[in-house]
């Protein structure tokens, strides 16, 4: 059986501070991506700041997996003279009713975005939303909801309000806890009945690495990062009871940044570092969103660290009251976890390892893996046994776009035959419960890790550069048209 259940759901997916733009518009408060600069594959993304009590201004190198070195008293800001490209994005915020149609047009049953917690609440401690705000993303979800398209709504994709970072230390205040889940809150209300799916942190395992553009942390330290973890899963799961006592139909999902990881060779000591790094960089954050309990391997590394689990009366039993209804992940490729001398070190969203001699890469070295999504959904339904959405998956590529404004990106489409056979065989001979699959960046947006507009996953082209300029017009790739044969087709045709 080569094909996908009725009811699953095809689709795409977005996040406001790469998509949205309008950053100032609405009302809305800055973020922390709002401060940060564009970089390349060769130049590391840069967040602007200033010393208030000097004057001083300066930037900071992103840092995937290392420490970002901030000096004392700087606070993010936006700087004349820098270019950062979540201001415009790729403008949803201005074409949303043209993008939902050509998501339409492909047959879309679901569309991942993401709501800027500052555009609902620009004074996190105000009672008072944003009507602005809410008006916007009703709009949207109506929008939606127009076409038969079920809203997938990310509560936190890098949206760390600046206040949050300027006033709070990030994640690592628990008071954090109480003004998130009266932003959730506000949002459930509001949208009972336009949305039902739900998810709480993006790629909550990422706080392992840029903890100021994911928990709002600039000086992390290991017990900072305890704690805004600890914090983190306290409001997701305050944010799934809220979500079920004022909706029964509601569904919320956690978000992990996973990739299958294989040992470089059989030797032992591959297979033991390559558990060690599983366990430290996914399992744990799952363990405890979805069973509510922190495993044991973890509480033993705090305790080699000297670190606290911070947790006070009534924690334990919310945490495990209150887990997430299903798992929802990004995988964009497999990773390699060796001792011995190696081929070099691959790419990958934060999640680097090493190269693997068998696969293919793009550009930035991100590599294709034709069993990556059927191995990555056995170990986690294996582990979990609760429902499971794949809500990132893709390739970015340098497009090119024809005199005639078309893309030939036959690139794209064998990465997504690949992978969408590889959730088939999961799905039919395994027997994972999927719930569906959001497709990376559907339409051209800027991406996270590098800033740049030229590393483009979507089956719509957007007329932009990497300094923000184009006339922002749509183009259909030829991936548009294969992948609406794919959907017609549930999974059928792949040609
Ligand atoms: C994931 C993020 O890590 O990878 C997305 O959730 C991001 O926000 C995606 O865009 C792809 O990464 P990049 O760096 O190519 O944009």
């Amino acid at each position: 059986m080569n094909k996908f259940p009725k009811d699953f759901l095809w689709g795409g997916a977005t996040a406001a501070n790469q998509y949205e733009g309008g950053y100032n518009e609405g009302g809305k408060a800055l973020t922390i991506s709002d401060v940060t600069t564009a970089g390349s594959h060769t130049k590391p993304r840069e967040i602007t700041w200033i010393i208030p009590e000097t004057g001083e201004t300066g930037t900071t190198k992103f840092a995937f997996g290392g420490k970002m070195e901030f000096p004392k008293g700087a606070v993010p800001c936006v700087l004349d003279g820098y270019y950062y490209p979540s201001h415009q994005a790729t403008d949803f915020y201005h074409h949303y009713k043209e993008d939902i149609a050509l998501l339409a047009e492909m047959g879309f049953k679901t569309f991942r975005m993401s709501i800027a917690w500052p555009r609902i609440y620009p004074d996190l401690e105000s009672d008072t939303p944003s009507e602005e705000g809410l008006k916007f993303y009703e709009d949207v979800f109506k929008e939606l909801n127009k076409y038969g398209i079920e809203p997938l709504v990310t509560l936190a994709h890098f949206e760390i309000p600046m206040e949050l970072v300027t006033k709070y230390d990030g994640w690592a205040n628990r008071k954090v806890v109480d003004l998130f889940v009266k932003f959730s809150t506000t949002v459930f209300k509001r949208y009972k009945g336009l949305v039902k799916y739900w998810l709480t942190f993006n790629e909550i395992n990422m706080m392992e690495f840029m903890t100021p553009m994911t928990v709002g942390v600039l000086d992390a330290t290991p017990q900072k990062k305890a704690d805004a973890a600890l914090h983190q899963f306290l409001a997701s799961a305050l944010t799934v009871k809220a979500a079920h006592e004022i909706d029964e139909n509601n569904k919320v999902g956690m978000m992990l940044a996973y990739q299958p990881l294989y040992g470089e060779t059989c030797d032992p000591e591959d297979q033991l570092l390559a558990l060690h790094v599983g366990q430290r960089q996914f399992y744990w954050y799952a363990d405890v969103q979805m069973t509510g309990k922190y495993p044991a391997y973890k509480l033993k590394d705090y305790e080699r660290n000297n670190v606290t689990l911070n947790l006070q009366d009534g924690d334990k039993e919310l945490l495990e009251s209150y887990p997430c209804d299903f798992l929802s992940f990004s995988c964009y490729g497999s990773g390699v976890q060796g001792t011995h001398e190696n081929g070099g070190v691959a790419g990958g969203n934060g999640l680097m390892g090493r190269k693997n001699p068998y696969l293919d890469a793009n550009a930035w070295g991100w590599a294709t893996d034709p069993h990556c999504l059927r191995i990555a959904c056995n170990q986690l339904y294996d582990r979990y046994h609760k429902p499971l959405f794949i809500v990132e998956n893709g390739i970015g590529w340098a497009d090119e776009i024809t005199e005639d404004k078309q893309v030939h990106d036959d690139y794209r489409i064998n990465y997504l035959r690949l992978n969408i056979k590889s959730m088939c065989d999961a799905i039919n001979i395994d027997g994972i419960p999927l719930l569906g699959y959001t497709m990376w960046g559907c339409i051209d947006l800027v991406s996270a890790g590098t800033g740049e507009m030229k590393k483009r996953y979507g089956f719509v082209y957007v007329d932009m550069d990497d300094e923000g300029n184009g006339t922002l017009n749509r183009y259909k790739k030829d991936s548009f048209y294969w992948y609406k044969k794919c959907i017609e087709s549930d999974g059928e045709n792949l040609d």
